[in-house]
């Protein structure tokens, strides 16, 4: 089959663009707002996308609480969502006022940052502390503004917790990342195998 994603005539119950682009990192976005308030709300649009320096981007579907404190406070803290954390991730997905803090609403434990006065999850396996580098209003193919909003951090400090380093590599299968597939399906990363690269 074949759709125009203009046209969106997949003809299909759902649109299946998210199915196609998965497994997607979760990056649970800690931030803290310009009276200290501290939010957290996870981002399936995220991931790496440079390491010299280490860039992460998350994107939103409209300005939400996450970008408008990223842009006010100019730091964020991307926690690594496990399997372990599933339901308490979820729940810090719910449309609550600005004001209710999604750590008392989960009952979650936080523990300072170490370069960003924004806290991570206690109870994540990894966490990456991040400075604010911009944020892009994204535009489409017309060239207007959509209501899309990409946050791009550097990441100034890593913290891992020790137990799920193995042989000095850190070793997923310890704390079993979450991802984001399409529709309401998750994937856990429970198996891993290498590949070296090619030697021509
Ligand atoms: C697994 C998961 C991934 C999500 N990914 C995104 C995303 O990439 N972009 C987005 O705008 N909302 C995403 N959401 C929804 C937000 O988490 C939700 O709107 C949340 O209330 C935003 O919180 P905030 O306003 O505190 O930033 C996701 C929700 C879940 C459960």
């Amino acid at each position: 089959m074949f759709y125009e994603t203009e046209k969106n005539d997949h003809g299909l119950p759902h649109n299946p663009f998210k199915a196609i682009v998965a497994p997607r990192p979760i990056g649970w976005i800690s931030s803290r707002d310009t009276e200290g308030r501290i939010n957290l709300a996870p981002y399936s649009f995220f991931n790496c996308i440079a390491d010299k320096p280490p860039i992460v981007v998350f994107s939103s579907s409209g300005y939400k609480d996450s970008v408008s404190n990223v842009d006010a406070t100019g730091e964020f803290v991307c926690n690594m969502a496990s399997w372990d954390l599933k339901d308490d991730m979820n729940l810090s997905s719910a449309a609550v006022p600005h004001e209710t803090s999604e750590f008392e609403l989960t009952g979650l434990e936080m523990a300072d940052s170490r370069l960003v006065g924004v806290p991570r999850v206690a109870k994540a396996a990894t966490a990456l502390e991040c400075k604010h580098l911009q944020t892009l209003r994204l535009k489409g193919l017309d060239g207007k503004e959509s209501d899309n909003y990409a946050v791009f951090g550097q990441v100034v400090g890593v913290y891992i917790d020790d137990n799920v380093i193995v042989d000095g590599m850190v070793d997923v299968t310890r704390y079993r990342p979450l991802s984001r597939l399409g529709y309401m399906d998750y994937g856990v990363v429970d198996e891993v195998f290498q590949m070296d690269r090619p030697k021509v």
